[in-house]
């Protein structure tokens, strides 16, 4: 089954905050945690549902006119690799082309910093269609080596 696609919405950091705590390998820092907390209700913010219950989200941060990031997801560990980030960020991108928004980033963990985990994210989003653009080691810090990586919609 195919799951149900509800957004954009706001106000969804309780349910979001919830799913990020169930995934401590990428989550595991409670000072961003908190702040996500604070973000995420004031961001456009996708659900994916299946029979009613939420699986996974995507929250959707607008830079500039022509260009947005993909500010966090994720999705319930039980249920990953079954398509809820696919679908989350078709229809994330279907939205954003709507607005005119032509090119899309995200941040992650960059391979610099060996993680199995974040592996798995990138594989996600280079199937997702994103290339990586630039490490920067300034975003976060040292140890957390940012990747960029954008997509042209
Ligand atoms: C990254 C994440 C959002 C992906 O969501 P998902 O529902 O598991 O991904 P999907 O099932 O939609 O995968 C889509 C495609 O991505 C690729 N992919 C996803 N997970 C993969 C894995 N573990 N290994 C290899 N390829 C993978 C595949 O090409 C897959 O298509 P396929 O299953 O038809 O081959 C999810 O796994 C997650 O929540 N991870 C932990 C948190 C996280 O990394 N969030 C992003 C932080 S920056």
């Amino acid at each position: 089954m195919s799951p149900v696609i509800d957004g954009p919405l706001a106000g969804q950091s309780s349910v979001c905050i919830s799913i990020l705590r169930l995934l401590p390998e990428w989550f595991g820092i409670e000072a961003a945690i908190l702040n996500y907390e604070r973000e995420i209700d004031h961001l456009p913010t996708f659900l994916a549902r299946l029979d009613g219950q939420v699986f996974g989200f995507l929250s959707l941060k607008q830079h500039f006119p022509a260009s947005a990031e993909i500010y966090v997801m994720g999705v319930r560990p039980e249920a990953h690799r079954r398509g809820f980030g696919r679908a989350l960020v078709t229809a994330t991108e279907a939205h954003a082309r709507g607005l005119g928004i032509e090119y899309m980033q995200v941040k992650t963990l960059a391979p610099s910093c060996p993680d199995d985990g974040y592996i798995r994210t990138r594989t996600f989003y280079e199937a997702m269609g994103f290339r990586p653009l630039e490490e920067f080691k300034q975003i976060w810090d040292e140890n957390n080596p940012c990747l960029i990586l954008v997509k042209r919609l």
